[in-house]
């Protein structure tokens, strides 16, 4: 394998050492003076390392002049001190080979200029070239790393849950239909409806929109696990917080309440927060540069404050309150939106804020009712400029409660199993879950989740 430019940058190539470099050019130079600086990339990092070229290299003229952004080389040189500010080393190249050329270098779609985020959704094959997704992705890996990294110290078992099931989890009738039947000519039951009899799983199945129920049953035999893999929503929302497949982290903790669970949100995110800050300050720095000077800043502040806890029905008396006009009513009963949430991350509080209690009529059927009859146990972590960005509760462990719900909804013929984590050896338990691209749009300030996932799903398109 080369040497990666990382490594250069970080030091671990001293001056006066040869070495071989692969990667992209960035950008080329020529000075007067009859020599080239070549900017090389390899995504490594967020920077890229300066190539001298000089004008005696014998493919100089032929190729070196010719070189533009995106075409592929093979650098071999020595590592030098440079003369320039801008960095502390450089390559004097020996011999530069072009590995591959870009055609057409006029109509490349990621040339090097200004380009549109919605323009480049319709390049996302190319987008990654791009300093701005090339800094994402880095991201999205360093928080994922950070997230196994959180629950593996304190003995969380990560566990794969199914992506194809019968359950819906969050009860919204968002899901995406499994089957291998023919659309156009469905076998139909005694009733004049589809016979699923006749289907693959020989029933109805879907896509999951949650792996929670699943990893109940896990935590009910482990204690602690999580969950963190691809969940599917066929909501019809065309806006910047929705994903038709999108990531989600869910943890499930047992022996714990609403309490712990808003704990263990809070101390989560603020070890993610750091760990974004201590491993990618390259990358960051960019964010806070071009896409929102308070990045890394309001970050640092996360990591550093404690998140406000509030009562939903506190947050509706703020609400009504605050003497704001929104566009959706605000009443005790109904559920938050959007403008709500961001109203009270952003402007009252200016900092995330766990909202608790929610009504149970607004909330799926596994969230523990509480004493006064009314509300659930339920939380949801609202950020900043985004809103909703966790989801949780604690779980109903109650069977006779749990019973009387799933009777109301007709769940206890599918999801009979669930009981059964109740009916043996019955615990308190909590659990949440994150929204893995709101995440990385809060970190990044990125405003659109089509531009945290390399490949996003949306209403209209699956395309790449
Ligand atoms: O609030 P939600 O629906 O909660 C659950 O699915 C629970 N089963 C989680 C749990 O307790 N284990 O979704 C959780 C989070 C939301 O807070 C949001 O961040 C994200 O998932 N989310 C979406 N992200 C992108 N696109 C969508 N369509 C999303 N729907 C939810
Ligand atoms: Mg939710």
């Amino acid at each position: 394998w080369p040497v990666q430019v990382v490594d250069c940058l970080a030091g671990k190539i001293a001056v006066g050492e040869t070495l071989t470099l692969k990667g992209w050019v960035r950008t080329r130079r020529d000075s007067k003076a009859g020599f080239s600086f070549i900017n090389l990339h390899d995504g490594s990092c967020f920077d890229g390392i300066q190539v001298v070229a000089d004008g005696s290299l014998p493919n100089y003229e032929t190729d070196i002049l010719k070189l533009g952004a995106g075409c592929s080389i093979t650098v071999s040189g020595e590592v030098v001190a440079s003369q320039g500010k801008e960095q502390a080393l450089e390559i004097k190249a020996v011999a530069i080979e072009v590995m591959g050329w870009v055609d057409d270098p006029e109509s490349y779609p990621v040339a090097k200029k200004r380009h549109t985020f919605e323009y480049l959704r319709t390049v996302a094959h190319l987008r990654p070239r791009t300093n701005t997704f090339g800094a994402i992705a880095r991201i999205r890996n360093t928080a994922s790393q950070a997230i196994h990294r959180y629950f593996h110290e304190r003995n969380f078992y990560w566990v794969n849950t199914p992506i194809i099931t019968a359950s819906d989890c969050e009860g919204a009738g968002e899901m995406f239909r499994v089957s291998t039947l023919d659309l156009l000519n469905l076998p139909k039951d005694d009733k004049g409806g589809v016979d699923f009899s006749q289907d693959f799983f020989a029933d109805e199945a879907f896509l999951t929109v949650s792996g929670q129920l699943n990893g109940e049953a896990y935590c009910t035999a482990l204690s602690r696990i999580y969950t963190f893999g691809p969940t599917f929503r066929a909501e019809n929302s065309h806006t910047s917080r929705h994903l038709a497949e999108f990531w989600m982290v869910e943890p499930e903790l047992a022996f714990a309440d609403l309490q712990d669970n808003a704990d263990m949100a809070e101390e989560f995110l603020q070890f993610v927060f750091k760990a974004v800050l201590e491993e990618r300050g390259d990358d960051m720095a960019f964010f806070a540069q071009h896409i929102n000077p308070g990045a890394i800043s309001r970050l640092e502040n996360v990591v550093s404050s404690q998140f406000v806890r509030m009562d939903y029905s506190e947050a509706i008396r703020i609400l009504e309150n605050c003497g704001k006009t929104f566009e959706y009513p605000v009443q005790w009963g109904l559920d938050l939106q959007s403008e709500h949430e961001r109203y009270l991350a952003e402007e009252h509080v200016g900092r995330p804020v766990i909202l608790m209690n929610y009504p149970q009529e607004i909330k799926a059927f596994y969230m523990r009712q509480n004493e006064d009859g009314k509300t659930c146990a339920a939380m949801d972590v609202l950020a900043p400029g985004i809103g909703e960005i966790i989801g949780g509760s604690q779980r109903e462990e109650r069977l006779d409660i749990l019973d009387a719900k799933m009777e109301a909804l007709g769940l206890e013929k599918n999801l009979w199993w669930y009981r059964d984590l109740r009916r043996y050896g019955t615990i308190p338990h909590a659990g949440f879950g994150l929204g893995f691209e709101r995440l990385l749009n809060y970190i990044t300030g990125m405003e659109n989740i089509r531009d945290a996932i390399p490949f996003p799903r949306v209403p209209g398109s699956a395309q790449f």
